[in-house]
């Protein structure tokens, strides 16, 4: 006997159960949910028809989608030229020393994940970063601080 009855916690009615329509679903669950969990996978893969394994192989394509939980308050760090010449190198091995991660994790009490990316468009203000969308410029190590201090 199968399980049918677990609940389900995601509604994809609005899509007609076939591959193309897919990607908009798991985009619902990323807007949703802020990642892509196992639970969401399962689901889109009794809706669809389509095996986990290959839901999988979707997710990881595309790079807006995330297996893991962000936490409440994302840091991004700008990677581009400008600010790399003017020391994001300097605020990354900052950050990740003062929050105990890399780029890329979450710091174990769920409070602040760590993101690395593209420029920002505000090279005029690098090195920039961005802390739940506000952009902060010419920041330096000591606002950092500040900026950590300020994230409860
Ligand atoms: S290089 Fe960082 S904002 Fe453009």
């Amino acid at each position: 006997m199968n399980n049918n009855t677990q609940s389900k916690k995601y509604d994809f009615s609005a899509y007609e159960p076939k591959r193309e329509n897919l990607v908009a679903a798991l985009q619902d669950v990323q807007d949703k949910d802020g990642y892509i969990s196992e639970d969401a996978v399962r689901e889109l893969s009794e809706y669809f028809g389509i095996t986990r394994s290959d839901i999988y192989s979707v997710v990881s394509f595309y790079a807006q989608f995330k297996f893991k939980k962000p936490g409440k308050h994302t840091i991004k760090v700008c990677k581009g030229t400008a600010c790399h010449v003017r020391g994001s190198g300097s605020l990354l091995a900052a950050l990740e020393e003062r929050l105990g991660i890399k780029e890329g994790e979450t710091t174990a009490d769920g409070l602040v994940s760590l993101e690395r990316v593209a420029c920002l468009g505000a090279c005029a203000l690098a090195p920039a970063i961005v802390v739940d969308e506000k952009v902060y410029g010419r920041v330096t190590l000591a606002q950092l601080q500040k900026i950590l201090e300020g994230l409860k």
